[in-house]
């Protein structure tokens, strides 16, 4: 049996909740415990080593003492692999931006090692930002999948990832088709769906490039597969809306071309969601399917300010992810200041507790895994990171003038970077130093 102790102030959120500032749990000296990679217990140090045989584990070194903050493993509902590499690529709103980045960074996927290559490098990213869970797109290349699946194989990580399903309006090279697009999910579903931490999610990039057939089929895929995610793009842009309403004039909006295949459902995750009619908030919450507010991608895009005010009112699932490459950082962290931000402008609000909520907890319950991850809860997997909240001199110095947890919290969120990660754990194995390149080894 692989036992380890952890000591050291926690954080999380132990269940879904409208009031996450009302609803978190914290121990300013507490003991998590770690039995074969899964969490068997969470509580108050005191109360813990009060217990003689636990006294002596402490005494005889048997405890990892850690200064920092230990919180859940953040999850990233909503990232693109291969566009790491094309990270603040300048100059271009959405349609632009993916014909003249986008597109020819993602043609390089075709190669198998290449794409190998590129997962590692994003995957241990991850680690460093402190994410141990995301929704991932590939490529439209099978081998894309198989690699970023095995790479995340071999870390141990819990992660989801799709075959971009694209069949028009693309290069030549990044085009499937309706039925190549479905075969090839399908192959690559029962290869790695629920293949130990991996789960799957069928993929159409974005209605326009899918055509009708395609979008049948991925609806098709999504029915015979109830328990697979589905990942797309929905309404982040206003060219992209108008020109839905040119390809698909027989529905009255963007979500209903979704909708009308199949593919709103649970598990269903919807990246953006910025131009929203009142019909499509309903449906999106009557149908459980969920939200992927992107507020970094969203400024650099110059895609629009997301409503986070609406969502909330139509109680939708809701998340905070990155989308790199169109975001501008992977950290978590950096993408909750961005909301914020994106908050500020519209004269609205978001509270440190719950845009961290939106990242760990919220997220794994809008995406139904919170019985896996997501929090610190006895039974779900040990995937958790430590936090330094004196990582730079100006965070120091701030910290030093702070009162509360409350205003810790958002002044580390608010001046972070991957430097506030100090370790990270998968099923309670170290797969994260600061300053090292650890990578799995346990401690
Ligand atoms: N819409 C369709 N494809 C993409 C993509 O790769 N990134 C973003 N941000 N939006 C998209
Ligand atoms: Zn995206």
């Amino acid at each position: 049996m692989d036992i380890k102790i952890h000591r050291g102030s926690l954080l999380h959120f132990p269940r879904t909740t409208n009031n996450p500032a009302a609803n978190y749990q914290y121990f300013n000296d507490g003991v998590l415990v770690t039995k074969n990679g899964v969490i068997s217990h969470i509580g108050d140090a005191k109360d813990f080593f009060s217990i003689t045989v636990n006294q002596q584990l402490l005494n005889n070194g048997g405890v990892v003492l850690h200064k920092g903050l230990l919180i859940p493993g953040m999850i990233d509902s909503h990232a693109h692999f291969p566009q790491i590499e094309m990270m603040a690529s300048y100059g271009k709103q959405l349609l632009d931006w993916l014909n003249q980045y986008t597109f020819p960074t993602e043609k390089k996927f075709a190669n198998k090692d290449y794409a190998t290559a590129q997962a590692e490098f994003f995957i241990r990213q991850l680690f460093a930002h402190g994410t141990t869970t995301a929704s991932v797109f590939a490529t439209v290349h099978p081998e894309s999948v198989n690699a970023f699946f095995e790479v995340a194989q071999s870390h141990g990580a819990r992660m989801i990832c799709g075959k971009v399903l694209m069949d028009r309006f693309c290069p030549e090279e990044l085009r499937d088709t309706a039925l190549s697009g479905y075969f090839q999910s399908k192959e690559l579903i029962e290869r790695w769906h629920n293949n130990g931490r991996n789960m799957y999610a069928i993929t159409p990039r974005f209605a326009p490039t899918s055509s009708e057939h395609q979008l049948e089929m991925a609806g098709k895929l999504a029915k015979e597969h109830p328990d697979t995610f589905i990942q797309t793009h929905l309404s982040e842009n206003v060219g992209e809306v108008a020109w839905i309403k040119e390809l698909f004039p027989e529905h009255q909006d963007y979500l209903e071309v979704y909708e009308a295949n199949g593919l709103v459902r649970e598990r269903a995750l919807f990246g953006h969601a910025i131009h929203l009619s009142k019909r499509e908030y309903q449906s999106l919450a009557a149908n459980g399917a969920s939200i992927s507010f992107c507020p970094s991608s969203n400024l650099f895009l110059g895609s629009g300010l997301f409503d986070i005010d609406s969502v909330k009112a139509h109680n939708i699932g809701l998340s905070i992810a990155s989308d790199v490459g169109a975001g501008t950082s992977l950290s978590l962290f950096s993408n909750q200041a961005d909301a914020y931000k994106i908050c500020q402008l519209q004269s609205t609000t978001i509270d440190p507790f719950e845009s961290l909520y939106l990242c760990t907890q919220g997220a794994a319950s809008s995406m139904g895994i919170e019985h896996l991850v997501g929090n610190l809860n006895p039974g779900t997997e040990a995937d958790f990171i430590e936090l330094d909240f004196m990582a730079s001199p100006i965070m120091a110095q701030r910290m030093l003038r702070c009162t509360s947890l409350a205003e810790q919290l958002f002044a580390m969120t608010t001046l972070s970077d991957d430097r506030v990660v100090e370790r990270t754990y998968l099923n309670g194995n170290l797969v994260y130093k600061k300053g090292t390149n650890v990578c799995g080894h346990s401690s």
